[in-house]
């Protein structure tokens, strides 16, 4: 039987289930249409359910379309799996429970690996235990390639080849525009379950870290302004985003460093807030989570409640259409560096650039196109990435056209302002 270009595993949650959309719209456009593609999950009945769904959804004929049964706990399935197809579409999580056995049969079957992990406890292992072995299998394993962390990754190396010049650090506000009063939940309970899981495991991360990267990078100088943990941005009140990017970008600028001798890019990332009173309130929010995250009885009663321990915005059914395509966002990205190739990188920098990454439901409409232009960047762009291993988007397609791809589909990149090439120009 001859490999697929690429099977979408977890099918039929519904992260998986909007990648199949998405990946029917995606097809129409010329440059794709050769593409050949197949679902896999561990019911039939329940895969049958969604190709007829989506065809409903998308008027296409989705009748041919191959059908794969693997379940995470048979390893023969998985591997059975992986070896029909070039690229695994990986959407079957929390992925600290369901990850690994799927990375060690992609490498196992030689076939390249995607996924919208956003558990750096999980990445990071990965990058422990399989990097080599990939490597030595000639497969690429990505996670991160959806909402986490494709806009702030690919963003910093976006304003690092815009730039003109060496970037020295990055911060990145988050805004999202969500309904005021939504209907159904515009977060799926998968990603709730996710982020309860990271909580309670995040204090395993320090010695991971230990054991991943033994040796420090080198202090560049000057440092990130440190925040306070509520401070004012513009208009608006920020915190530190607690999720994944953070953790990627590090990877992503270190790697740039070691393999490439390049500078890094020091970064934070903040959320921003409307007023004082929404950030306090999600302040507050956030330290109830992580405390009942920690303990296994309060813990089953964020999992058994998750609409009211997320104050609506989580649905254990399917979160409403309309909530989620309502649901906007932009990052705006704040670079400061130096100007020119032999700028003095003592000096005190001396330019400043921002970028905006602008998109719509970012939880499952960003984030699968970020996912299957992943995929499709290692179907049809291999010779412009680095050699092959566990990696992070920013440092696999950094030299690829993911950007221009996102940008024709619905996720903008966009330089707003060059704030010192003014002043130089006066
Ligand atoms: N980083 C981002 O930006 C981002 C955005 C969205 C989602 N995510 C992540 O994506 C993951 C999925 O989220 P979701 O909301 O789509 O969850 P979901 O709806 O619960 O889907 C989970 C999928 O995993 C499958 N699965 C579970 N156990 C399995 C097993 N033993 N064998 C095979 N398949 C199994 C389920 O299959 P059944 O249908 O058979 O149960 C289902 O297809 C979560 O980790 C979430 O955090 C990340």
């Amino acid at each position: 039987m001859s490999r697929l270009d690429l099977i979408i595993f977890g099918a039929t949650g519904y992260t998986g289930k909007n990648a199949v959309k998405e990946l029917c719209r995606v097809l129409k456009n010329n440059a794709f249409t050769g593409l050949t593609w197949g679902v896999a999950g561990r019911s039939e009945s329940k895969l049958d359910d969604v190709l007829r769904e989506v065809s409903k959804k998308t008027e296409e004929d989705l009748s041919s379309i191959r059908k794969v049964i693997a379940d995470v706990s048979d390893e023969k399935s998985l591997t059975d799996m992986c070896l029909q197809c070039k690229v695994i579409v990986n959407c079957c999580g929390p992925y600290r429970n369901y990850g690994e056995p799927v990375v060690k049969a992609a490498i196992e079957a030689k076939t390249h690996y995607v996924d919208v992990s956003g558990e750096p406890e999980f990445m990071e292992t990965m990058q422990l235990f399989y990097n080599e072995r990939a490597r030595e299998a000639g497969v690429y394993i990505i996670s991160a390639c959806g909402f986490d962390s494709i806009p702030n990754d690919m963003g910093v190396i976006f304003l690092q080849q815009n730039f003109g010049g060496t970037v020295n650090s990055v911060e990145s506000y988050l805004t999202v525009m969500a309904p005021k009063n939504p209907s159904g939940g515009y977060i799926n309970y998968g990603t709730w379950e996710t982020l309860v899981y990271s909580l309670a495991n995040y204090s395993m991360l320090s010695k991971l870290r230990k054991k991943l990267y033994p040796t420090p990078m080198p202090d560049f100088k000057p440092k990130l302004t440190r925040r306070r943990l509520l401070h004012s941005h513009n208009s608006a009140y920020t915190l530190p985003f607690p999720g994944s990017d953070g953790a990627v970008v590090y990877r992503t600028q270190r790697s740039l460093y070691e393999h490439e001798s390049q500078r890094p890019a020091q970064f934070k990332a903040y959320v921003t807030f409307p007023s004082l009173f929404m950030g306090l309130k999600t302040l507050f929010g956030a330290i109830v989570l992580y405390l009942m995250s920690m303990l296994s009885c309060t813990r089953a009663l964020l999992l058994r409640y998750p609409r009211l321990f997320s104050g609506g915005t989580v649905s254990r059914t399917e979160p409403s259409e309309t909530d989620v395509q309502e649901t906007r966002f932009y990052f705006e990205l704040l670079a400061e560096g130096w100007a020119g190739d032999d700028a003095d990188l003592t000096s005190p920098p001396n330019k400043t650039m921002t970028a905006k990454v602008t998109g719509s439901n970012p939880g499952y409409g960003a984030t699968v196109v970020a996912l299957l232009f992943s995929a499709i960047m290692i179907l049809r762009e291999q010779d412009k990435m680095p050699k092959c291993g566990v990696l992070t988007p920013g440092y696999a397609y950094r030299k690829t056209s993911i950007i221009q791809h996102l940008n024709e589909n619905n996720l903008k990149f966009e330089i707003v302002s060059r704030d010192s090439e003014k002043q130089n120009e006066k």
